[in-house]
């Protein structure tokens, strides 16, 4: 056990010195209002509140009486238990206790605990423990040629390693997702690279070919979509979806936030370089639809943990991506969510 994990507060069960100091979409930025949120992370509640200086995420734990600190609400620029009203402040340090005297001294162990917070990309951000790695680079996200939107919560009752497995997949668009991302009758592959380097791993350019969907059509007219996937930390990854006639291209980060082992909740920042003036919500709903077709997939994948050891499942080639990040995150010693 590594000793930056002592105090985060994850049951033991969910002891990961990996995915305890990795950042997590906690939620969206557009889910902290000027109430609290609550969020749980490796089991652990967290409770993430707004004040002048930005965001911020607390043991989800008054230490008086263990409520929680989230169903309070946020007063002077501090978070207050609904319990009793004790006030804390932004670093979790506890600065006022109603029922006694102001005179009176506040315990120095009245505090919570205060984990690393940040608001980036339409997400806030949260570590337990201490971040190896800075957040992955999407500056597609804040490109002003591009128009940026974030898709999600999507709840998932699985592992987030599956998620990020069915994100690397290509084989799956022209089945599961037949006729909006793809085909059966273009169901090969074309040969792709797959590069690896310590801290990703990613494709080379994988055309596709998607036919117009329309009945009575010989499907030999589409469009080439080029995509590029990438794998940059356990829990995120992104790829491009290039057209390959004119250019215009989609973004999209795939970030996991797990929940407990076998649960988690999905955040997608997208961001396009077309269309700024066309309903953002039409392209949520492309989202959505196109994630409730992969969910029950990997709701019901069985064994529920991804199995690193290459044996377990069928590898061929088109699942390169797959298996590079399974030998990835095995050599990282991610221990939660596989086998
Ligand atoms: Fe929070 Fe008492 S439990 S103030
Ligand atoms: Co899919």
């Amino acid at each position: 056990m590594n000793e930056t994990t002592i105090s985060t507060g994850v049951p033991t069960h969910l002891r990961d010195s990996v995915l305890e100091n990795e950042w997590h979409p906690a939620c969206a930025s557009r889910e902290v209002t000027d109430q609290p949120v609550s969020v749980t992370i490796l089991e652990e509640r967290v409770a993430i509140f707004r004040n002048r200086k930005g965001v911020h995420a607390l043991r989800d734990l008054c230490i008086h009486r263990g409520a929680m600190l989230s169903k309070g609400w946020v007063q002077n620029e501090r978070l207050v238990c609904p319990y009793h009203g004790w006030q804390y402040d932004d670093g979790g340090q506890c600065v006022c206790i109603p029922a006694q005297g102001s005179d009176d001294r506040i315990p120095p162990r009245a505090k919570a605990t205060k984990y690393h917070c940040q608001e980036k990309y339409g997400i806030v951000w949260v570590c337990l423990g201490e971040p190896r790695a800075p957040l992955p680079d999407f500056k597609e996200f804040e490109d002003p040629a591009y128009r940026p939107l974030v898709c999600g919560p999507y709840v998932v009752e699985a592992a987030g390693t599956r998620v990020i497995e069915n994100f690397t997949d290509f084989a799956h668009l022209m089945y599961v997702h037949g006729g909006l991302l793809g085909h059966p009758d273009y169901a090969e592959l074309p040969e792709f690279e797959v590069f690896k380097e310590e801290d990703r791993v990613y494709t080379g350019d994988v055309p596709i070919f998607q036919p117009v969907a329309h009945s009575g059509s010989d499907h030999r007219e589409g469009t080439t979509y080029v995509y590029v996937k990438e794998i940059f930390r356990p829990l995120a990854g992104r790829l491009s979806k290039r057209d390959a006639a004119t250019g215009q291209t989609l973004w999209i980060m795939l970030t996991v936030l797990p929940v407990s082992e076998k649960r988690c909740v999905v955040y997608m920042p997208v961001s396009r370089n077309y269309a700024h003036d066309v309903d953002d919500r039409q392209f949520m709903e492309f989202q959505d639809t196109v994630f409730e077709q992969d969910k029950w997939i990997i709701e019901t994948q069985k064994p529920e943990l991804l199995p690193l050891d290459l044996q377990t499942e069928l590898n061929h080639k088109a699942d390169r991506l797959s298996v590079a990040y399974r030998r990835w995150i095995n050599g990282m010693g991610v221990r939660i969510g596989t086998t």
